[in-house]
């Protein structure tokens, strides 16, 4: 459907799918969610503003044994220090990398399986990094640019990047686990967000959404499509819900590093001219928030939540791209 929008002109349709022309549609506003249709109503119980999440204590770093290989970064708490290219993976690399992706999630599952109302968020962690130690991988959060701990866990408003603490998750949360592990030489990177105990309609629904979004992207990700209908297919879908799409995080090249060219917006960019071409690795991770787009970062420098306090949801897969669409990598 997005195909032939490459060249996105003042008077050509806009990308919304609204029948009107972009400028008298969305240019200047492709932000704005107003301007999509089918908007639900807001009958009080729909947009979720919880007591807003607290910072606890954040226990020390966890030791992963010395025989499992490490990052460069776990020990110097910088970046990987290789520039963002990503490099085309040989057949060898390639089974290598899905092995690692697939162990991703199954990592991913076991942390998913221990979410329950009472669980703090550092028992997260801990269910994570044993799992990570279990498949013989290094779970690739750990000291990462000086992250604290072995996974992210984002509740509620809290966009990404969460770091596990003493806090103890409540019936009616909504909570994103997002695992990256390293393994043979490669990183795999997944993530969901999962309900504790019962939810209510509004966040469920957020849910369903994102995941759909997750999904919708995957669909615009292959060869003859540029790197920015990816995101335009995401915010389309989004917008059509009320939702808005986060815009500071993005998706990545992933492979021998953790985050590589090129970058994947997942909202409508017109700058993201790149073509998708067959080889390429990279995940996408929509965040995709209740009320507006926008964040803030508390002053532990890591922790995005969004500006409103209104509640946000991410789901993430590292995927191929393929001579006709992409295969998800981070499956079992
Ligand atoms: N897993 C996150 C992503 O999807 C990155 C986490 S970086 C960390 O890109 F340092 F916060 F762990
Ligand atoms: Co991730
Ligand atoms: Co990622």
């Amino acid at each position: 459907m997005f195909n032939n929008m490459n060249k996105l002109g003042r008077n050509d349709p806009c990308w919304c799918g609204s029948g009107k022309k972009y400028k008298k549609c969305h240019l200047g506003k492709d932000n704005d969610r107003e301007l999509c249709s089918e908007a639900p109503v807001d009958d009080g119980s729909f947009y979720v503003v919880s007591p807003s999440i607290k910072k606890g204590n954040v226990t020390p770093m966890r030791v992963v044994p010395v025989n499992i290989p490490h990052p460069i970064y776990a020990t110097t708490g910088k970046g990987e220090g290789k520039g963002r290219k990503q490099t085309i993976l040989n057949d060898a690399e390639l089974a290598i990398m899905r092995e690692t992706c697939r162990a991703a999630r199954r990592v991913l599952e076991k942390g998913l399986a221990a979410v329950k109302p009472g669980i703090t968020t550092d028992e997260i962690d801990l269910v994570v990094h044993e799992a990570c130690i279990a498949e013989g991988a290094y779970p690739s959060p750990l000291n990462y640019h000086g992250f604290p701990k072995s996974v992210c866990v984002s509740v509620n408003e809290v966009i990404c990047h969460g770091i596990p603490d003493d806090s103890p998750l409540r019936e009616g949360d909504i909570v994103n686990v997002d695992v990256t592990i390293y393994l043979n030489g490669f990183h795999g990177d997944c993530s969901e967000t999962v309900a504790v105990g019962a939810i209510n309609n509004g966040s469920q629904a957020l849910i369903d959404t994102t995941r759909e979004c997750l999904n919708i992207g995957i669909s615009a990700a292959k060869p003859g499509n540029r790197i920015r209908d990816i995101g335009r297919a995401i915010q389309v879908h989004a917008h059509n819900h009320g939702y808005s799409v986060v815009q500071a995080y993005c998706g990545h090249g992933i492979g021998k590093t953790f985050h590589a060219d090129p970058v994947i917006p997942h909202f409508y960019d017109r700058k993201e001219r790149g073509k998708i071409k067959p080889g390429m690795i990279f995940t996408i991770e929509p965040m995709i928030s209740m009320g507006e787009w926008d964040h803030k970062v508390w002053d532990d420098g890591w922790t995005a939540v969004t500006i409103d306090n209104k509640r946000s949801a991410q789901f993430e897969n590292t995927i191929l791209i393929t001579e006709d669409g992409a295969e998800i990598l981070t499956k079992l």
